[in-house]
């Protein structure tokens, strides 16, 4: 069977910067405050009703593609991570087919909800697609617009001023060289804290969820009828159709695991943690990024952290950083790259790859 490998990265970020000082202006944070805890100084925000995870992960596939040596039609399937789709649904992976022009194709597209390891998971799930023969040209993407869904007022600023907008999109092909392209994937969760970082509403779970994790929140329910629990008054009121998150506890996991993941995958292939020429951690946190770097010793050159410019756009953080990593000439022919991704589920997973 031939390894799978990344033929062509490409990324998108929308024009609109927002720094900390913009958001200073909206809530009740500081320049100081934000980038103690988290590194990031600023952010881009898609478009308001021109620009949506779609059209942003469109413009990073022409550059992927081009890269890849490949035209939109010999894209066989596609693979779109996110967790703020334009719709509801149908998922984002058709409307990706049909914003490229390839509906007449026909092809498979599947929709990966992994939140920030979906880029991870979705890597896994194409590099089984390719090693198997079925497919040869593989579309992954992950693309994220939080700028339309967080809360903008100071009740919502621990999340708020952590996430950006952007999209990456990577060409998944077999090699026939040996030894190269995707190593080994592993891929985790545990959804006993399902809760502690989640956007819950609107959704289908009656409440049922909040009191499962002792969190007797009142949504609104059961005065409501059917048709009109999905969306309540009371989520309104309260703002409870934002993103929510335990920051500390998220931390705590977060440490722990992307050590522990990329030291599985590393054992697995028989390599070492001096092996990896480039790690690629998901941009949850320049705090917990510089926290892994340290377990592994790696090198601030050994590891690629762009959270400062974008803050944290989940399942784009990874394909944005590895094609701005290997733009700027870090990863190179015959260099172990290091993929590592936590968030929200919990899931969280790692992959190395012989570039
Ligand atoms: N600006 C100013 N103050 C803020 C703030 C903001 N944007 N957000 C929270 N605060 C305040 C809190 O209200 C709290 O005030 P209090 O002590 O008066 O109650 C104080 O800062 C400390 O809050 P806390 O939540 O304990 O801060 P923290 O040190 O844990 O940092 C995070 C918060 C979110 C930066 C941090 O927990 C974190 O990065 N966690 C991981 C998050 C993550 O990676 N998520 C993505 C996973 S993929």
């Amino acid at each position: 069977m031939p390894n799978a490998k990344i033929a062509g990265l490409g990324f998108y970020v929308p024009e609109k910067v927002v720094t900390n000082h913009d958001l200073e202006k909206v809530m009740d944070t500081s320049d100081e405050w934000i980038q103690e805890r988290t590194g990031i100084k600023e952010r881009r925000y898609a478009k308001k009703f021109e620009e949506t995870p779609t059209t942003m992960a469109a413009r990073a596939v022409e550059i992927a593609i081009e890269r890849a040596g490949i035209t939109r039609e010999d894209i066989d399937f596609i693979i779109f991570a996110t967790l703020s789709p334009d719709y509801y649904f149908p998922g984002c992976g058709v409307l990706l087919q049909r914003e490229l022009g390839i509906t007449h194709t026909g092809i498979g597209a599947l929709d990966i909800r992994n939140q920030c390891s979906g880029f991870i998971y979705g890597l896994s799930v194409a590099d089984q697609f390719v090693r198997t023969g079925m497919y040869k040209n593989v579309l992954l993407v992950g693309s994220e617009m939080h700028s339309m869904g967080l809360d903008f007022s100071t009740r919502g600023r621990a999340v708020t001023v952590i996430f950006g907008d952007g999209a990456g999109a990577a060409v998944i092909q077999p090699t026939e060289e040996e030894g190269k392209g995707i190593l080994t994937t592993k891929l985790h969760s545990d959804g006993t804290w399902a809760e502690k970082l989640a956007m819950i509403n609107p959704g289908s779970h009656g409440g049922y969820h909040y009191r499962k994790m002792g969190e007797a929140v009142d949504l609104g329910y059961p005065d409501v009828e059917y048709g009109e629990a999905f969306v309540t008054q009371k989520m309104f009121d309260d703002g409870l159709f934002y993103p929510q998150m335990e920051g500390q506890f998220v931390f705590k996991l977060a440490v722990q695991k992307f050590p522990e993941v990329i030291q599985e995958a590393l054992d697995e292939v028989g390599l070492t943690k001096e092996d990896i020429d480039m790690l690629v951690p998901h941009q949850a946190n320049l705090r917990i990024s510089q926290f892994v770097q340290r377990r592994l010793g790696l090198r601030d050159d050994q590891v690629w952290n762009n959270i400062q410019r974008y803050g944290n756009t989940t399942a784009a953080s990874i394909p944005i950083a590895l094609t701005e990593a290997w733009e700027a000439g870090k990863v190179k022919e015959g260099d172990l790259v290091c993929l590592a991704a936590f968030g929200s589920g919990f899931t969280w997973g790692s992959a190395l790859i012989r570039w």
